[in-house]
């Protein structure tokens, strides 16, 4: 049995994840804003270095998986505190863990929407750790009536951190890989309100095409997530796999 931790378990793909990785037998420490093993508010500073904290007093100081899947799609500067900055301390946080861990794996949940329009000011300023100046181009964002490209370049910066730092030394050179995956539109508690009101569900089905069986169960995920941090995986590093039911290749077509 390995030793998982995984952020926002308390609801959707989080959850859902835990559950999947509890049931073949692994120890999960869960971690969110209420309930769980650890209580901690990823967007401030205390409440990354409390996770951490907590973590190496539950599991003395051994991870074998680090799964951040925490986040929010408020169009508000406060989502890329969350959803970049809080992926990034977590894994940073915890690397040294996973350095005493046995086979170990780390993800993050980004999003296919990292390949919708982005404001290159968000991610650059998320790219080079400064929180502040990223919160700043957020709200500019947010004034001019653009929020809704905070959630969008969040997932795209921390999708291009997490290829970026898995090829380093510290990760790969220390044996332990590091992968985002790239849902679609999952049913969870974050859509709920948007797919429940027909018009905005047009707009989401426009934006997110969905060919392979639509709109995604968080259970459907949950292997992939669990796969891609198992010690199975001795290859895949750096990667953003989206599993999207053919979004990207929608959106993306012959990027590659
Ligand atoms: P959810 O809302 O069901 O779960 C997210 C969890 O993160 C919640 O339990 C929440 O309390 C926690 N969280 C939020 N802010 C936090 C904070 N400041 N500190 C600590 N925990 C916090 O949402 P869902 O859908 O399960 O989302 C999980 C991840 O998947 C997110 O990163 C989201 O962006 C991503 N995602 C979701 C998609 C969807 O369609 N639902 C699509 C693509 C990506």
């Amino acid at each position: 049995p390995r030793t998982c931790l995984v952020t926002g378990a308390a609801s959707g793909i989080g959850l859902a994840t835990a559950e999947l990785l509890r049931g073949r037998g692994h120890t999960v420490i869960g971690s969110d804003l209420k309930d769980g093993d650890i209580t901690a508010d990823l967007s401030t500073p205390e409440g990354r270095t409390q996770l951490v904290e907590r973590a190496r007093e539950l599991t003395g100081g051994r991870l074998d998986v680090v799964i951040a899947c925490a986040g929010i799609a408020a169009f508000e500067a406060v989502t890329v505190k969350v959803n970049h900055f809080g992926a990034v301390a977590t894994l940073d946080g915890l690397r040294p863990l996973l350095a005493n861990g046995t086979a170990p794996r780390a993800l993050v949940v980004g999003s296919v929407d990292a390949v919708h329009p982005t404001d290159d000011a968000i991610v650059a300023a998320s790219l080079a750790g400064d929180e502040d100046a990223a919160v700043a181009a957020s709200q500019a964002a947010v004034d001019r009536g653009e929020g809704h490209l905070v959630y969008s370049s969040s997932k795209a910066s921390v999708s291009r951190w997490v290829r970026r730092t898995a090829i380093t030394d510290d990760w790969a050179g220390a044996g332990i890989a590091l992968n985002a995956v790239g849902p679609g539109v999952v049913r969870t508690p974050m859509t709920r309100p948007l797919l429940d009101d027909p018009e905005m569900r047009v707009l989401v089905e426009r934006s997110v095409p969905m060919p392979l069986h639509g709109h995604t169960e968080p259970d459907q995920l949950a292997p992939l997530i669990a796969w891609l941090t198992s010690e199975e995986n001795t290859v895949v590093t750096g990667q953003v796999v989206f599993a999207d039911g053919g979004a990207e290749a929608v959106l993306r077509g012959d990027s590659l």
